[in-house]
């Protein structure tokens, strides 16, 4: 080998390891690490209210906090960061609803529909939607969500 390519190969090494390094440094910064959801409500809104989502069976269709019962697989949505996507107007009024799926329509089977809430007491709905009103999607997870999907969607690159 000429001294040229030589260095010619070593400079192409040191890219690829200084690549590898930046992107392993960059996977271990904040952003990974974190959750990237979080609830504004106070901790006894927020015991109330799982109290009343245990009680009502909304945990054998939803994940949240990555709680789900595992003997069930519903493909419900997520709740985790809900309140980023609805109002807890929304929230009240879509658990008040005696046909949710009129408000909200579903393309899966009856029994795995979201089931009216309507009988449940006006209080613990409004528990309820206050609460999932106040489950957060981060900033940064939203940003990157997006840029994600759109670049998946279009394959240009996505620019702020
Ligand atoms: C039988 C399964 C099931 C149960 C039990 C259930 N859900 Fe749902 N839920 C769903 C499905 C499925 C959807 C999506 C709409 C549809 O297909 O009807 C949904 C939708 C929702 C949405 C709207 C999500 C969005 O994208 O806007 C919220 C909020 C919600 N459910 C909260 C709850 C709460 C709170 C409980 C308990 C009080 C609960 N669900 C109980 C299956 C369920």
């Amino acid at each position: 080998m000429r001294r040229g390519e030589k260095l010619v190969l070593a400079l192409i090494v040191f890219a690829l390891v200084a690549g590898v390094v930046n992107s392993l440094l960059h996977k271990e910064g904040k952003h990974d690490r974190d959750i990237p959801f979080y609830s504004s409500a106070t901790h006894d809104e927020a015991s109330v209210a799982m109290d009343i989502y245990r009680s009502n069976g909304c945990k054998s269709c939803h994940t949240l906090w990555t709680l789900q019962d595992a003997m069930q697989f519903v493909p419900a949505p997520m709740l985790d960061g809900i309140g980023s996507l609805r109002t807890e107007d929304w929230l009240y009024s879509y658990l008040s609803s005696p046909n949710p799926q009129a408000i909200l329509p579903s393309r899966l089977k009856k029994q795995y529909q979201m089931p009216s809430y309507a009988t449940l007491p006006e209080i613990q709905r409004h528990e309820l939607a206050k609460y999932l009103a106040s489950l957060k999607v981060k900033d940064w997870y939203l940003e990157q969500t997006k840029k994600a999907e759109y670049e998946k969607l279009t394959g240009l690159e996505y620019k702020k």
